[in-house]
């Protein structure tokens, strides 16, 4: 073995990348639960990739065929219904894994310098994925692939000048027909998947380069021993190796019972409508997107401007994420040494995207429409929160409150219009559910100062 080895090594840096990257990668000790989810991903992503190769086996991407294929897959195609739900299952894994993974960085600051580049990569891995979760999801050709298609790919008819020119390319046809279905296919099976795994690898290259953070958010290379090994810092292999081993067996645990007890997810893994053939001429009654889009899809419903407004509101959304590094310029990194406020501002800000996505599923109603307003905000309004949370200044806070509380009190009195009579209703009191979110993340730090006290970060990593 040894003389192999030597063999490649003399050809290809084997042994320097396998010691740079695992037997002497350095990561911090102190890894907590939220660290196994970068793994994850890569073991869902392998998941995907596996199944995908052996469905495309059977597949047929014809607006004629389609659907038949999908149904042939999983009636007679031997193992086919285990491969299409673990492809199914595995596509909202990987969402659940990656919004775990990126709340991860929220509560340990790690999108702050040095690691601002391996933010903004993992946020264009993001966007690839929703652009390949939501192609994919056109494929069986169903009641829901098509409509949702259709609503999506409309949206850029909304782009101001060339919006139509722009959605009829999009679909390469006046209307979603073969055409799309065939170009949708070949970026779901081909060009996507190449630059995910293209983003995934310089995203942790660059990490590699800066070194991980860590829950306390501590600099471990600031302690170093004489031979230059961080003093908190563990060998990636074998320390980490073996516990995402262990972390990797109970996702798979909790990954098949889905895959053999519940695939469909009480339709929120799989949509019911979509067990329905592509009609062109039959809309279904309720058009709704998968669980992972729904907290952008309420923000869109929401803004009702104009419909150009509404998609911008979305798009604004995700690019506020991007610039998460340069909002919070907090020196501190992780959310256990900054304030209360802050930890309430986060939680918070989970709560409005678990109801915004809640909202997204649901059909509108006057109640849920302003709940959804009103969520936009509050979603909108963390990001602000954040960036006054940067320099904690109590008399600051309380103006900002004031402030904010105003703008959001006189916009309530322009949306007003009592002869809306459901909507009326609604706008009177929800309201309060956004002045409530600033006075818990804003007044409540200018008032009582336990609420906006930091704590010292210490030199070495805790745990
Ligand atoms: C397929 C998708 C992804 C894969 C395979 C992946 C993989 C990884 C791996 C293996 C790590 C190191 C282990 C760990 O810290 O958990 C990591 C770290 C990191 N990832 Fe990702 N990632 C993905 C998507 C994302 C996304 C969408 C974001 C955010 C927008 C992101 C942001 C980060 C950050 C900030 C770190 C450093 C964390 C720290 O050191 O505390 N990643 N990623």
């Amino acid at each position: 073995m040894n003389g192999l080895l030597n063999w490649i090594d003399a050809r290809f840096p084997a042994t320097k990348v396998w010691n740079e990257h695992f037997a002497q990668y350095y990561a911090p000790k102190n890894f907590n639960f939220w660290y196994f989810f970068g793994s994850l991903a890569i073991v869902v992503l392998v998941i995907q990739i596996v199944s995908g190769i052996f469905l495309t086996m059977h597949y047929k991407p014809d607006e004629m065929l389609a659907f038949q294929s999908v149904e042939y897959i999983m009636r007679d195609v031997p193992g086919g219904w285990f491969i299409r739900y673990m492809h199914s299952t595995g596509a909202s894994a990987f969402f659940i894994v990656i919004y775990l993974h990126m709340f991860r960085a929220l509560i340990y600051g790690s999108y702050k310098g040095p690691r601002e580049l391996v933010w903004l990569i993992g946020m264009a891995i993001y966007l690839a994925l929703m652009a390949e979760a939501f192609m994919g999801y056109m494929l069986p050709w169903g009641q829901m692939s098509f409509w949702g298609a259709q609503v999506i790919i409309n949206l850029f008819n909304t782009v101001p000048l060339i919006g139509p020119e722009l959605s009829t390319w999009i679909r390469g046809d006046y209307v979603i027909a073969d055409a799309t279905l065939n170009r949708l296919f070949a970026l779901h099976v081909a060009a996507l998947p190449l630059v995910l795994v293209g983003l995934i690898f310089v995203h942790i290259v660059a990490l590699h380069a800066v070194g991980s953070n860590n829950p306390d958010g501590v600099d471990i290379k600031k302690h170093k021993d004489d031979k230059g090994v961080p003093l908190d810092g563990i060998p990636f292999h074998p320390y980490y190796t073996v516990k995402d081993i262990v972390g990797v067996s109970v996702f798979l645990i909790f990954f098949f019972a889905v895959v053999f007890f519940a695939p469909e997810m009480g339709g929120y893994f799989l949509e019911h409508a979509n067990f329905e053939p592509a009609n062109p001429l039959k809309t279904p009654e309720h058009i709704a997107p998968v669980w992972y889009f729904t907290p952008f899809y309420t923000v869109l419903r929401a803004v009702t401007l104009s419909p150009f407004a509404g998609t911008a509101a979305m798009f604004l959304a995700i690019i506020m994420l991007f610039l998460l590094p340069w909002i919070d310029k907090n020196p501190i990194r992780s959310w256990r040494y900054r304030n209360k406020a802050h930890t309430i501002n986060i939680l918070l800000f989970v709560v409005a995207f678990v109801i915004l996505g809640y909202l997204g599923v649901k059909p509108v109603t006057p109640e849920l429409k302003e709940l959804g307003t009103q969520m936009t905000l509050v979603y909108f309004l963390f990001f602000l929160v954040l960036w006054i949370h940067s320099k904690p200044a109590t008399a600051k806070y309380i103006m900002w409150f004031v402030g904010l509380t105003v703008a959001i009190v006189a916009m309530t009195f322009y949306r007003y219009n009592p002869e809306a009579t459901d909507d009326a209703a609604q706008i009177l009191w929800q309201w309060s559910l956004t002045v409530g979110y600033l006075a818990l993340t804003l007044l409540l730090p200018g008032l009582i100062s336990a609420f906006n006290t930091e704590k010292d970060v210490p030199e070495r990593v805790t745990g």
